[in-house]
Formats: C-alpha cells, structure tokens, sequence
C-alpha cells in the first residue's frame, strides 16, 4: 500500500489548492490508505472490517451517497460496472466544478475507465506510479451515459429469479461450491443455525425451503451490498441478518453452522480467513453442534478442523472442492 499512497499522495499534492478542509468524500475508502490529506473526509465503504478500521482512525463510513461533496476520490473495485457506477454516483454528489480523482491498479482495470473517460471529460491530470493511475476531472456538463452506469449499481435477477449487485461475490451465478454443498446438506437440519459469509442469501434460502425444523438461521455477511440482495432473495421469516465480520460474531450459539468461507481478500489465496471462520464456527456451536462446509480441495484445513473439532468427515471430494462435516467443537468458549 505505501506506494499507491505516494501516488494519491502526488495527485493531491498536484491539485492542493483545490482540496477542502473539510467536505471530502472518498468512494471505496481503503483501511490501509493515508488519507490524511482531505481533512474530515467521509467514507463510502460496504465491507464491515473495512468499515470498522476506517471508523477507528476517525473516518466517518456510510453505505449510501448522502451528502453533495466539494471533492471525491473513488478507489475502483475489480467490477467494471459497479466502478463506473460509483464514478457516475461520485459525480452526482458533487458540487459544480469539484474535482473527482479516480484511482486503481492496472490489475483492476484503471487504464480502460481512464480511456472510458477521456471520452466523455477533460482529463485535468494523471499521475502514474506503483502499477497504476490516479487521474482527475472537474465536475460540468453531465454525460447522459453517467444514467447507466447508475443503473448497473441496482440488483439485476440471476438464475432461478436471484437477485444480486455488481462487485459481490458471485454475482453473475450460483456458485459451484455452494450448489455442491447444498446437495450434500441433509435433510433433517434443525434449530438455530448460521450461515457464515452468506453472500447474497443462496445457501440458507434453498436450505430453508426443505427443512422445517429449522426455526431460524442467521445470515452473517460482511458485504452490505450482498447482504442487501440476500433480504430480496429471501421470504421466510426464519431468516435473520446481521451485517458483521463473522470472526468477531458473537455471544450465540447454534445447533448447526453452513458455510463456504471466503479464502482471499486480495487476489492470492488467504487461507487464515477460511482457517478463522472454522475456528469461529467451533466456537459457535452447542455441543452436539454441526458444521457444514464446502472449500476449495487446495486449501488445507484439515489441521484446523481436527484441532476445533472431535469429528471430521470427508462427505464428497470433486476435483475442484470438497464437502466435510465436522462434529462435537471441542472449544466452547466465548472469546
Ligand atoms: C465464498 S463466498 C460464499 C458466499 C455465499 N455463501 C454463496 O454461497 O454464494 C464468501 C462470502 O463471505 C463474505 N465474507 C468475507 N469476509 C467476511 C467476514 N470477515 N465476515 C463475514 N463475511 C465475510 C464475502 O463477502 C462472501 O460473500
């Protein structure tokens, strides 16, 4: 991060006679950048530990575009159409003449949104370093094309009538883990259950739908935008949502947990987050408490599952993922 923080670092320095004390707004604000430069700047930001961290340095976080802006940086996602989006919407929520600094690495696209936009704007600076750009315009005329990239930020319906946004976890389709472990879940669920990292609400409805006994499960997802399509894709009043990070979900228990865990934040594997998720989960779980979870076959878990739990059991393998049942969590503490 300390070389994409030079090159903001540049583009503000560039433009410092234009940057508000205070009235900044900072798009997909990131909880490693320094943002010292924009003064009480406020954050969008969807991703709950995100959130947190940018809330303890002092930054104020929202999930919506509320206020008008006398300066905006947006920090692209790897989803073209949920950056152009919030480009348009960034555009939006600032006053007539403000500078609107877009930014990002090569990998996530910034070269193809720099020409998308020199169609349409005076580039008024760029400034490259750290394999990326950082380029800036000034708020005038509107483009009418800036409607539809708004439009792209709205749900759009999947297969078998799902919803889901753009820059969410499987967005475009069911996924293959998931449709995987839903065929291995039994049918004879019961109680109170979760599901961690529950994305746009898949796994928990399909559940729901063959298993009465279930009196209710709680979706515990960090992405607001898909725990927001999880609420459209689900009517049953069992289902519970809590916008959270799963590893610090606490002071319940639950007869049984499902989950596919998210194994990276960035683009490389991260298998930590998936080996905290099983940990919180045995954690979480009563007793006679049931884990159902489906990984990528590479990821090697099994050292964690035997330390958290009495009983684990191999229920499929493909050559891509694999299914396990893991019974009796040995921790049952509260951390
Ligand atoms: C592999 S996806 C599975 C999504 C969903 N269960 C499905 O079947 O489509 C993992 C999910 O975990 C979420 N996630 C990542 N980190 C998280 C965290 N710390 N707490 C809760 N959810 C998290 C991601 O946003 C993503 O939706």
């Amino acid at each position: 991060m300390a070389n994409t923080n030079i090159r903001l670092s540049l583009a503000l320095d560039a433009c410092s006679s234009e940057i508000p004390l205070s009235g900044a707004l900072i798009v997909n604000a990131k909880n490693d950048a320094d943002y010292s430069k924009l003064g009480q700047a406020t954050c969008i930001q969807w991703f709950k530990p995100t959130c947190d961290r940018l809330m303890e340095i002092g930054l104020k976080s929202l999930q919506n575009f509320t206020t008008i802006n006398s300066f905006a940086l947006v920090e692209i996602t790897r989803s073209k159409p949920q950056s152009l989006g919030l480009i348009a919407k960034a555009f939006d929520a600032l006053s007539e003449n403000s500078i609107l600094m877009i930014d990002g690495n090569k990998t996530d696209g910034i070269e193809s949104h720099l020409k998308t936009l020199r169609k349409l704007f005076k580039i008024e600076g760029i400034i490259s370093k750290s394999h990326g750009k950082i380029f800036w315009i000034k708020k005038a005329t509107r483009p009418q094309i800036l409607d539809q990239w708004v439009q792209g930020l709205e749900p759009v319906k999947i297969e078998k009538d799902y919803k889901t946004k753009a820059g969410i976890f499987s967005a475009n389709h069911i996924d293959k883990a998931s449709s995987l472990l839903l065929k291995c879940l039994p049918k004879h669920l019961g109680g109170i259950g979760a599901d961690l990292g529950a994305g746009w609400g898949y796994l928990s409805n399909e559940l729901l739908k063959t298993n009465d006994k279930i009196k209710s499960i709680c979706l515990v997802e960090a992405d607001w935008n898909a725990l927001h399509c999880a609420k459209l894709n689900i009517n049953d009043s069992r289902a519970k949502f809590e916008w959270t990070d799963a590893t610090q979900h606490k002071n319940v228990k639950y007869d049984f947990i499902i989950m596919n865990p998210p194994f990276h934040q960035t683009r490389k594997a991260e298998p930590d987050i998936g080996k905290s998720f099983i940990i919180q989960a045995s954690e979480l779980l009563t007793p006679k408490g049931q884990l159902w979870m489906v990984a990528n076959r590479q990821l090697a878990y099994e050292t964690t599952l035997d330390t958290c739990f009495t009983s684990v059991n191999s229920i499929t393998e493909t050559p891509q993922f694999k299914v396990i049942n893991a019974l009796r969590p040995k921790k049952q503490i509260f951390r």
